[in-house]
């Protein structure tokens, strides 16, 4: 049982179980996904909540909200933190996505998966995909974020995936298995062993495969992170897709 949220440090604040570190702040889709939540046709998902910098940001705009995460501790220190006028609609869902969760078909309005779906191998994440389109209803949104190689931790990579992306029979030029060895040894601890660097293209593939329209999808830079992560203002990539 957790005690409480890890201090923050440079706009970062640690997960429990060495997945990262949740944003304090909330980068551009993510802010498009709380402006959506309480339009949505249906209560919205967010997949990887942590300790619910969007969760409570959708709460507060009145969505009704069901926050998930692979580690039950986040989600209950996200309760904690719930201011109680918001609490009756948040539900809290633990558990591992995709494999671990499910939704009845046409039920959701909208998800938000912020730095999770990075975590995953390439068939993991079409199998991601085709899921969320079963759960959402016509009209419903994934707002999707993740990591691109051009982070300062990351830069090791660099090279190695830019060769990947010579060879077109590569379907997955992002993914590595070899964090550990290969990133900045000061980060190593925090992360675990894969990663899947995000590209547009691949991102766009994915998402049309499963049927989605894509709204918005772009590479944008993350001012907000800290000197040893910013890179050259291509560090993320999000996408928005719409179920038709
Ligand atoms: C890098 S943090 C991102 C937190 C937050 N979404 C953000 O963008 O700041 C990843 C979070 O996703 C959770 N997570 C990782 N894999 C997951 C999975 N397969 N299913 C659900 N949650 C997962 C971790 O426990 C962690 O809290």
């Amino acid at each position: 049982m957790p005690i409480d949220i890890p201090p923050e440090k440079d706009g970062l604040v640690p997960t429990l179980n060495h997945m990262g570190w949740m944003t304090v702040g909330l980068d551009q889709f993510s802010r498009s996904f709380v402006d959506f939540a309480p339009h949505a046709p249906g209560p919205v998902l967010d997949i990887g909540a942590a300790y619910g910098i969007a969760s409570l940001a959708a709460l507060k705009n009145g969505a009704t909200v069901i926050a998930n995460d692979l580690d039950a501790r986040h989600l209950e220190l996200l309760e904690k933190n719930t201011p109680k006028n918001h609490r009756s609609r948040l539900s809290l869902m633990a558990g591992a996505f995709p494999e671990n969760i499910s939704f009845a078909d046409h039920t959701l309005g909208a998800v938000l998966i912020c730095r999770v779906l990075h975590f995953f191998d390439g068939p993991t994440i079409e199998k991601s995909i085709a899921k969320l389109f079963r759960w959402l209803k016509s009209g419903g949104k994934v707002f999707a974020i993740g990591e691109t190689v051009y982070l300062k931790n990351m830069q090791g990579f660099i090279p190695l995936y830019e060769n990947r992306l010579k060879n077109p029979d590569d379907a997955w030029p992002g993914y590595f298995e070899n964090v550990h060895e290969i990133c900045d040894p000061d980060v190593k601890d925090a992360l675990p062993p894969q990663i899947h660097f995000f590209d547009l293209n691949t991102l766009t593939r994915c998402f049309e495969k499963a049927g989605f329209t894509i709204e918005k999808a772009a590479i944008f830079g993350r001012p907000e992170y800290p000197e040893w992560a910013r890179l050259d203002g291509r560090e993320s990539a999000g996408i928005i897709a719409i179920k038709p």
